[in-house]
């Protein structure tokens, strides 16, 4: 029995208790001046609490915790499960922020804080900093920046000896002290042990009516430690709507950066958009003026551009999509969109399908090799192969209540200007003549024309103008 009872495996008994990351989201966030709490406003197509959700996942912690407001809609939502929410009701402040997560949370291990509004930090920086931290033993160790115009944050004010003394927020600040160019990031690391006894005294101190974690420099017991960033634009803390256009710049640059290093061609970075969330293939060419954004996928060999905009689509290899909309629709190989045409969500273009100008189609799926080549609507329809649609093609789709699908059977030749009143279907190999108005069923292999017969008047322009000159004599 003995025996048996030792070879069960043993358990593992960790030395260094894993990471605990407080994300702080709770903010009023006054200065955006918007109805969207601040935390929710995306940078480069995500919500820039997501960002810190992202950079936090780089510790793989034991637990994140976030501090929201839960009277701020859409918080809960944008998170998805991700974290555990702790509630902070009133912002009094990032010290009382904080907190609120140590009645239930009061851990040993290493605490991470981060503030929400800094959606440019990485999670390489984030590991840096919790490795930095544990080497110097410290109670906290600060992530700083020398900023050329520390406008807005907190400075870092050191003894004679080097030693960091205290935290002071721009409006505290004296003049000698806003001359400081060191300053807060907003990014901690705490001995979990030292921070909680520091975080009790922190909360019986009220200064304008906040609590200021950064007061806690001068109450924690221990060393402060400081780690400067290398890139000094990972700190930048969004307060307003101009900081939002410069972390959405920054980050903008980065994703080119990461597009072009793994083989993609952009033309012009300056005038192309491309969401966080969007993976393109090797040696596609992104040309000017282009927004991909979203959570779109694009294959290799493709050419987008120059001003296309694509959202939330999915496009596979040596597609062509010039001067086009693509919404949320799904485009196989070899298949060309464009210039001046838009595809509606639900639109699903098989292989080698070809949309050429003032095209719109929506709901629709499309057989491969069909081409829609000039100005047409083609919407709640299912098409077939190598079908073609005629200039001016209209699918009616709508009878003022209810929508209808239009059925084109494979190799279908729909004649130019037709008007398909759905529900309505071409079969396969059928035609329909130039102008018609179809509003029943066309059998496969038959042609329908609905139109009135042309008559022929001979001589009718020699008539008239011969009755116009007998006029004008007399
Ligand atoms: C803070 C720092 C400052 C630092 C700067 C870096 C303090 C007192 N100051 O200033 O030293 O240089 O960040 O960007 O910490 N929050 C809550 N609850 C609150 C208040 C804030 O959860 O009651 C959250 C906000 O949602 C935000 C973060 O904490 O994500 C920071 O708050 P914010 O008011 O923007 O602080 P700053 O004035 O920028
Ligand atoms: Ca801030």
């Amino acid at each position: 029995m003995r025996a048996h009872a030792s070879a069960a495996p043993k358990r593992a008994v960790s030395t260094e208790p894993r990471v605990t990351v407080v994300v702080l989201a709770a903010g009023k966030g006054v200065r955006m001046n918007s109805r969207l709490p601040k935390v929710l406003h995306p940078v480069a197509g995500r919500p820039m609490l997501l960002w810190s959700m992202a950079a936090a996942r780089a510790l793989d912690p034991a637990r994140t915790l976030v501090v929201v407001n839960p009277t701020q809609d859409g918080v809960q939502a944008v998170l998805n499960g991700e974290g555990q929410t702790v509630a902070q009701s009133k912002a009094l402040g990032t010290g009382h922020a904080l907190a609120q997560v140590a009645a239930a949370h009061r851990t040993a291990g290493p605490v991470v804080v981060l503030y929400a509004d800094a959606p440019l930090l990485r999670g390489e920086t984030l590991a840096a900093l919790l490795a930095e931290h544990e080497k110097s033993r410290a109670a906290v160790t600060l992530l700083t920046a020398d900023l050329e115009n520390p406008r807005g944050y907190g400075r870092i004010v050191r003894a004679r000896n080097g030693a960091v003394r205290d935290i002071i927020e721009e409006k505290d600040a004296t003049g000698e002290q806003k001359g400081i160019r060191e300053v807060n990031s907003g990014v901690y690391v705490f001995s979990g042990r030292e921070l909680w006894p520091a975080l009790a005294k922190l909360e019986n101190k009220n200064r304008a009516g906040e609590y200021y974690l950064t007061d806690i420099v001068r109450l924690i017991k221990g060393k402060v430690h400081t780690w400067p960033v290398e890139d000094r634009n990972e700190i930048l803390g969004i307060n307003d709507r101009r900081q939002l256009a410069e972390a959405e710049r920054v980050m903008r640059q980065r994703i080119l950066d990461g597009l072009m290093t793994s083989g993609v061609t952009i033309a012009d970075p300056a005038t192309t958009f491309i969401d966080a969330d969007v993976h393109i293939g090797r040696d596609t060419v992104v040309l000017p003026f282009s927004l991909i954004s979203g959570e779109s996928t694009i294959g290799e060999d493709c050419v987008i551009g120059p001003f296309a905009q694509i959202r939330d689509s999915i496009i596979g290899e040596a597609c062509r999509i010039e001067r086009a909309h693509v919404d949320q629709s799904t485009l196989a190989q070899n298949v060309h969109v464009g210039p001046f045409s838009r595809l509606r969500p639900g639109s699903v273009l098989d292989d080698g399908v070809r949309v050429g100008t003032h095209a719109e189609i929506k709901n629709s799926h499309i057989g491969a090799g069909t081409a829609i080549a000039h100005f047409s609507a083609v919407l709640d329809s299912d098409v077939g192969a190598n079908a073609n649609i005629g200039a001016g093609t209209v699918t009616a789709n709508f009878d003022g209540v209810d929508k209808h699908r239009t059925e084109i059977g494979d190799r279908a030749q729909v004649g130019s200007d037709t008007i398909l009143v759905a529900p309505v279907r071409v079969g396969e190999d059928a035609y329909t003549a130039a102008g018609s108005v179809i509003t029943a069923d066309v059998p496969a292999g038959s042609l329908a024309i609905e139109r009135s017969e042309q008559k022929i008047v001979p001589g009718w322009t020699e008539r008239r103008r011969g009755r116009r000159k007998r006029e004008d004599s007399t």
